[in-house]
């Protein structure tokens, strides 16, 4: 329970930092009318762990931290933040959102916007009860750690938008809570101040001793700031995993598309890791299979990661042994740092991303060759991504 709050760290004049705890979830579940919008979800998210819920509009990641933060009852299942059970619905035990010893972060800052940004970030102190030389250090301390010293008296309307999240960001770690609860938080800002600001929370939790659990569809967010993520869809977690490891072992279709760029191109399992292109007699791809999955003459989807394709303009020799898949050039795209090439692949359309050194003309023939590892195979129909941004 937060009752026990160490109500000694919480008066120190040291620096705003906490402890971060571990927080588990068992069997969580949230219904709305007849849709599961979190259905039995487990996680073990470490102390002090930057843990990111990622997936599609609509999966569940903003229920499942209302949950977390007790915003939200949920239906069935249970919370712990280090020893404490916060909600346990079969216990019939439920700690109120401001005794839970967290942080929250909305899209929308949620400033209040008659205070000055010291008012807005000493609220939360006063609250509790602490002693006004106390909050001043305090408040002046996170405003540090923020970079928003010097700020204090200014009214928070007059702030940018970078500047109003860094003052919400104050106000939620002031308290020195045990977990900051982030939904979004970056998505309000304009693509450059988000790159920015996506910096400043990496290096903010490294000189804060919290757990971060971060809610967001961006898959750049999710893979550059977390030490683990859990790709969300339809309410049920479909992996967790080290950004690299979700990114280069996917566990599902889903995961595959959902994190990262891919080609997809159908085909028919012609042998043992052997994948004959959909209407192409002569395209093989090599690829690893599990025999309890897939047999030989399945269907299937061939999923490739593009950025680690080799382009050759000529079929180069012993190909049979190779992976190369030929791309006929229906529309090229300039996208800035590359190019987008949408053609026939077999007999379905793709669209390839390639570097833009080289520029491809329509109707041209374009042979990509790729590693084994760059590319994973699913059933056909397997689920797969809506793709966002
Ligand atoms: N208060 C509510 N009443 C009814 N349905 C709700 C309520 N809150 C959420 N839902 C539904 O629950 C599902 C999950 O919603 P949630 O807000 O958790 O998704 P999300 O992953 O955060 O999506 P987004 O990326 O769009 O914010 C959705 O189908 C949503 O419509
Ligand atoms: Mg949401």
């Amino acid at each position: 329970m937060t009752d026990h709050v160490d109500t000694a760290r919480r008066s120190s004049l040291v620096s705003p930092t906490g402890t971060g705890a571990a927080v588990r979830i068992e069997g969580l579940l949230k219904t709305f009318g007849a849709v599961a919008a979190v259905d039995h979800i487990d996680l073990d998210i470490k102390a002090g762990e930057f843990f990111t819920l990622l997936g599609p509009s609509g999966c569940g990641k903003t229920t499942t931290l209302r949950m977390i933060g007790g915003l939200e009852r949920p239906d069935a299942g249970k919370v712990t933040v280090g020893d404490d059970v916060v909600v346990s619905v079969s216990d019939r035990r439920f700690v109120q959102p401001d005794k839970r010893d967290m942080g929250m972060v909305f899209q929308s800052y949620a400033l209040w916007p008659h205070m000055t940004v010291f008012e807005n970030v000493a609220y939360p102190l006063k609250m509790r009860g602490l002693r006004k030389a106390d909050i001043r250090d305090r408040v002046e301390e996170t405003l540090r750690l923020v970079g928003l010293e010097g700020f204090s008296s200014r009214p928070s309307p007059l702030l940018s938008g970078g500047q109003q999240q860094r003052v919400a960001l104050a106000r939620a770690l002031v308290y020195s809570p045990r977990v900051l609860l982030l939904d979004e938080p970056l998505s309000n800002l304009d693509a450059k101040l988000r790159v920015t600001m996506r910096q400043e929370l990496k290096d903010l939790q490294t000189r804060v001793d919290v757990t971060m659990i971060y809610v967001t569809h961006d898959q750049t967010e999710a893979l550059s700031l977390s030490d683990r993520i859990a790709i969300m869809n339809s309410g049920r977690v479909e992996q967790v995993g080290t950004p690299q490891q979700i990114y280069l072992h996917p566990a599902t279709a889903f995961a595959q598309d959902f994190l990262g760029q891919t080609i997809s191109i159908d085909g028919r399992v012609d042998g043992p890791g052997v994948v004959k292109v959909a209407g192409d007699v002569e395209n093989l791809i090599h690829v690893a299979m599990d025999p309890a999955k897939i047999a030989v003459g399945d269907e299937v989807t061939v999923a490739i990661r593009p950025e680690q394709m080799l382009t050759h303009d000529t079929m180069p020799s012993g190909a049979e042994s190779r992976n190369i898949i030929r791309l006929v050039v229906e529309e090229a795209t300039f996208v800035g740092d590359h190019y987008e090439y949408k053609g026939q692949v077999g007999d379905a359309l793709a669209v390839i991303p390639l570097p833009s050194n080289k520029r491809y003309a329509v109707g041209e023939t374009v042979y990509l060759e790729f590693p084994e590892s760059a590319a994973a195979v699913w059933p056909k129909g397997a689920e797969v991504a809506d793709h966002i941004d």
